[in-house]
């Protein structure tokens, strides 16, 4: 999907590409350093279309780029549900699904509180998919069966909040994609917890079902990030704006009532790499340890993978030496791949 492709269902004409660029930068402003603005582009269709262009490119390779790290038998799950998009905005997330689920599309329901937002999902949904109907401003009747999806949402309308909506929807399974910053890891801690005493299993991040080790780090919050391939449209703008859409921190958490899946380790934090070896934080779900994996043992193509493993990244190891401060571990898999 390119800029072009969104810009006549916008709200608002933007008369030229500056003029758009400006908005953005606005809206940006408002999320970063005014904080104390970040609600005013819901009622004001000039910014709403600003975030609708800008983030409807960018959430499409986003949702396709953490679905990569999410089992791929709970994805075929997934592909059974009705998407209910809470604080579906203009609805970016939801067309990212549409566009990854392809035919296998079975409907959408979005949950938003902002009328101008309704008002330019709405339009950007008939100009987009015309033959496809979207249902807006409810829950489905039908109890089971749902996705439910956090898309930048959660972190707005608070823990209490999402977890009225889980309460009401009763879905099989959820996702949340919410910015990875530290002030909102209390928020995801609490819905965790809540949604593991109502018969929920994690399926991401966490290794285990047990208290974060990271729950009570006054420096350290569990967050991922990913890796981008914007287009070279998106690319562009981004570079004229400053703005890095390449890598990209986030908080991403996976939930489901009838589904299980456990990663052994997950890599919690990457530090600039030695000479000799990778250096990771690595959750094990009780505790984090600090592992170094040799760059001796891989051929020079898998140690430039593996300059690119991120947090998020699942491994599998063996121990090969517990050192004083950290383990010397042997690299099997990376993503469930074999190394
Ligand atoms: C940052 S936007 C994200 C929109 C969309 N999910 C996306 O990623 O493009 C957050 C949205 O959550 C909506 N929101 C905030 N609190 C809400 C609530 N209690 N119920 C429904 N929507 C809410 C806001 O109106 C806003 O549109």
């Amino acid at each position: 999907m390119l800029f072009k492709d969104c810009l006549p269902y916008l709200l608002h004409q933007f008369k030229s590409e500056h003029d758009l660029l400006s908005a953005i930068e606005e809206l940006s402003q408002n999320f970063t350093t005014h904080r104390e603005s970040i609600t005013e582009y819901l009622n004001d269709a000039r910014l709403a279309s600003a975030y609708t262009a800008f983030y409807l490119t960018t959430n499409i390779p986003k949702l396709a780029a953490v679905f990569k790290w999410l089992p791929s038998e709970w994805l075929e799950e997934l592909k059974k549900c009705i998407l209910v998009d809470v604080g579906a905005g203009p609805g970016t997330f939801t067309m990212a699904w549409k566009e990854w689920v392809g035919s296998d599309f079975l409907g959408v329901h979005q949950i938003e509180t902002s009328r101008i937002m309704r008002q330019q999902a709405q339009k950007l949904w008939e100009g987009i998919y015309p033959n496809e109907k979207l249902l807006q401003f409810s829950a489905p009747q039908e109890q089971t069966g749902s996705f439910l999806l956090f898309g930048h949402s959660a972190n707005e309308m608070g823990h209490k909040e999402a977890l009225r909506y889980i309460e009401k929807v009763r879905p099989d399974h959820i996702l949340f994609i919410e910015p990875g910053t530290k002030s909102f890891f209390p928020e995801m801690l609490k819905i965790r917890e809540e949604l593991l005493k109502t018969g929920f299993h994690v399926l991401f991040p966490c290794p285990l079902e047990t208290t974060c080790p990271m729950s009570n780090s006054a420096s350290d919050w569990c967050h991922q990030f990913i890796h981008v391939r914007q287009n070279p449209e998106v690319e562009r703008l981004s570079q004229m704006m400053k703005m890095d859409r390449k890598l990209l921190p986030l908080t991403v958490h996976a939930y489901s009532r009838t589904f299980e899946h456990k990663a052994s380790e997950r890599v919690v934090r990457v530090f600039p790499s030695t000479k000799f070896s990778f250096e990771w934080d690595v959750c094990l779900g009780e505790r984090v340890e600090h592992y170094q994996v040799m760059k001796k043992s891989f051929d020079k193509q898998t140690q430039k993978e593996l300059d690119e493993v991120l947090s998020g990244d699942s491994i599998e190891t063996e121990l090969e030496k517990s050192l004083e401060q950290a383990k010397r571990v042997k690299l099997i898999k990376r993503n469930n791949q074999t190394l």
